[in-house]
């Protein structure tokens, strides 16, 4: 319903354009939870809303969020469960070059569905032994393809014959030869293997288990039936994975700003390494550093740009329009907003620099649309409420708190006191910059000087896993995009209006005067 003048004059006086709005508090520097959002005429449902951002030619997410290049947030196992879900995941650089490769081959090769490396049985293992394997592993299955020392296929270990009564026996008396074994070759999985997979068991009624091989006839991989449902099934969710032209998940990789004994930037390694990370797959690089505004990022960046004239780059952290303006002409795609706000930061503390994150995405978004690069709003999300907050300048956000506690993450389990955490720490604590972050800080890895470190190690509460995490986050950005009537990313910038909040205002955003039972998340 169209308003009257006089309506839109009043709620232009209150609620704000971000221009209006965040030059009239220049003098202060703001952050999440200090404003809130107007709600606006809406014909919108959330469900009907657009999540699709570009952040760079060649580079299209449909949610727009990344997991963090830290070391107890992004290895393979998050970018993979990322990419499915239709965002990005950046793996971290606090591990040996060789591994980082690996780690993003594993995400570029990865077939959803097929478990690439399933437990096997060899002839020689007693039924006993296998037995002993699922207690202590706490297997939910009990079906082992057995394969001989070369890992080729000698047939499948049914769950039927896995049973106490038969412990005694050799994997080689109970098996189910080889020949009578049902297989797909790999290549007969094509484009669309869950597809293959999902064919093969409608034509052979009773089968629950698909084993895939090689033209060696190698073990490869397994279907299962229940997982191959599951994911038909999810195909028909509004997200779709992340993938490239291949059909192979996005993934993206950091790197640092490493320096040789001299003092001189590494250009050699550092470019030999994206070679290779590039060969691999590699979707986009990250120049990640804590202060991007300096010749050193500069430098690699521009390294970069001229090596790989069409490979996404993203640099930074930067909170001015002079740094975004700097990485642009360097030749960066998508920069990285954020000095100090995130959970497990320091620096405003250690260094006493760093703005709050929402002044320093305006100051950064006005020289982003000048420059045509797109902002990554890096770090001190906490809720879906600051994701829409950030969208409304940044066309991403980038988070680590929120996926650390998830089974995707790298680290164990700890239980204290009858509660499950993970590790989560800062690529600035001591401990992270001992295994290699140095650089990110701008220090040198001389054993001898004494680092100051810029965050902390910590701990969050187990929690769901990614794509749970993730529901809920959409959810809250839709629900946002609905309120402002924004069918899509770009609607919201435009659309969005802006008041601050007092102290009071942001106790009432928040449950109160109940005795809370449950978060709702
Ligand atoms: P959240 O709030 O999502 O923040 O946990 C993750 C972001 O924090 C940055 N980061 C650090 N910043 N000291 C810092 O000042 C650190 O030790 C540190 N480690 C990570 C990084 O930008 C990350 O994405």
């Amino acid at each position: 319903m169209a308003a009257t003048k006089e309506s839109d004059n009043l709620d232009e006086q209150f609620y704000r354009s971000a221009e209006a709005f965040f030059k009239s508090y220049s003098h202060i520097g703001l952050t999440y939870d200090d404003v809130t959002l107007a709600t606006l005429y809406s014909e919108i449902l959330p469900q009907d809303t657009q999540l699709g951002t570009t952040l760079a030619e060649g580079l299209s997410l449909n949610i727009p969020v990344i997991s963090s290049d830290m070391d107890t947030v992004t290895e393979s196992r998050m970018a993979i469960a990322m990419a499915l879900s239709g965002a990005l995941g950046l793996i971290h650089y606090n591990m040996p070059a060789r591994e980082q490769l690996s780690e993003v081959s594993r995400v570029k090769n990865h077939v959803h569905g097929l478990i690439q490396e399933p437990i096997r049985a060899t002839p020689d293992q007693l039924i006993g032994d296998m037995l002993g394997l699922i207690e202590k592993k706490r297997f939910a299955f009990s079906t082992f393809p057995v394969v001989d020392s070369q890992g080729k296929l000698l047939g499948l270990l049914p769950g039927h014959v896995v049973k106490l009564r038969y412990a005694k026996r050799k994997v080689a008396e109970a098996l189910t030869p080889r020949a009578q074994v049902h297989t797909l070759n790999k290549k007969e999985l094509g484009r669309d293997p869950i597809a293959a997979a999902d064919r093969f068991f409608t034509d052979h009624p009773g089968i629950h288990k698909l084993l895939v091989v090689d033209d060696q006839d190698r073990l490869a991989g397994l279907f299962t039936m229940s997982d191959v449902e599951r994911i038909t099934q999810e195909r028909n969710a509004q997200f779709k994975p992340a993938r490239d032209s291949s059909f192979r998940l996005l993934c993206g990789a950091a790197v640092s700003t490493t320096r040789n004994a001299f003092g001189a930037l590494d250009c050699q390694p550092i470019l030999a390494h994206v070679s290779a990370l590039v060969e691999r797959g590699l979707d986009v690089v990250a120049v990640s550093t804590a202060h991007g505004h300096t010749r050193g990022v500069g430098e690699t960046v521009r390294m970069l740009r001229e090596a790989f004239p069409t490979l996404p780059i993203i640099a930074g952290n930067v909170t001015s329009a002079a740094a975004v303006e700097f990485l642009a002409n360097c030749g960066a795609n998508a920069i990285k907003v954020g000095q100090g706000p995130g959970s497990i930061c320091t620096t405003r503390i250690v260094a006493g620099v760093g703005i709050p994150q929402l002044t320093a995405l305006y100051v950064a978004a006005q020289a982003a649309r000048k420059r045509r690069v797109t902002l990554i709003a890096d770090g001190g999300i906490t809720k879906s409420g600051d994701i829409v907050k950030a969208l409304t300048l940044a066309e991403a956000v980038m988070c680590g708190g929120i996926f650390a506690g998830c089974p995707e993450a790298p680290g164990e389990v700890i239980e204290i006191s009858g509660k499950l955490y993970k590790q989560y720490r800062g690529m600035g604590s001591l401990a992270a910059m001992k295994a290699g972050s140095v650089a990110r800080y701008g220090h040198t890895a001389d054993p001898t000087r004494k680092l100051a470190p810029e965050g902390v190690e910590a701990l969050k509460e187990v929690s769901g896993s990614v794509d749970h995490v993730l529901a809920q986050l959409i959810g809250g950005i839709q629900s946002g995009m609905g309120y402002l009537g924004a069918a899509n990313l770009s609607q919201l910038r435009q659309k969005a209006r802006f008041i601050r909040v007092s102290p009071a205002g942001q106790r009432e955003a928040a449950p109160h005067d109940v005795v809370e039972l449950k978060t709702g998340s």
